[in-house]
């Protein structure tokens, strides 16, 4: 039987070090510039504010948000990944609405991401999540293309006092 979006299992956590081999393999898929393995096990056995959301389709990991969560202001997502038999099925969508409806729970008010310029697929899928693009930074990534930065911010106005 095929397997279909509604067998994808979303995964939360800080990152375990049995993921870190499959994290590093999805990378190498679906970037021409991957995370190194060692920079995957940083994020996980190191950084306190690095959570994953993690796809997962029978036992394997199919699809990847990595992100900094720093209350009150803001999350940083890191990288946004799927593996490519598993792409336009809404695993990405998935994915970023669970990190959404966390920051929303912990009161984090923005979030905000880099992506390639030429990555339209990508800014497409962060347009339909409500971030906006803000502007430009040039070079961004090894000096031969430019970042758009997004931002998805709460409303001025529904923002709590500190
Ligand atoms: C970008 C990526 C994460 C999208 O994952 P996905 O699970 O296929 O995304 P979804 O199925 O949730 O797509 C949601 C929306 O994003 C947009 N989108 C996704 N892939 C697209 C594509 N190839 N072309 C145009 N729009 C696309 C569409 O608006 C889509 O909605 P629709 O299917 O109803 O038209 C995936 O293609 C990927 O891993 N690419 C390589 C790595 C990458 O570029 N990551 C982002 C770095 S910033």
């Amino acid at each position: 039987m095929p397997i279909t979006s509604d067998d994808i299992v979303i995964r939360i956590s800080d990152g375990r070090r049995s993921d870190i081999d499959a994290l590093a393999g999805l990378e190498q898929l679906c970037f021409s510039v991957p995370w190194s393995w060692e920079a995957i096990a940083g994020e996980i056995t190191k950084n306190p504010s690095s959570r994953f959301y993690l796809a997962e389709a029978e036992g394997d990991i199919v699809g990847c948000v990595s992100c900094w969560l720093l209350p009150p202001y803001e999350c940083q997502i890191g990288n946004v990944a799927v593996a490519p038999g598993y792409r336009r099925r809404g695993i990405a969508t998935r994915l970023m609405g669970a990190v959404i409806r966390d920051t929303e729970a912990l009161g984090i008010m923005d979030m905000t991401l880099e992506v390639r310029a030429s990555n339209l697929a990508a800014q497409a899928l962060y347009a339909g999540l409500g971030f906006e693009s803000e502007g430009i930074r040039k070079g961004y990534y090894q000096g031969k293309e430019d970042a758009v930065i997004m931002w998805r911010r709460e409303k001025l106005a529904e923002r709590k006092p500190l």
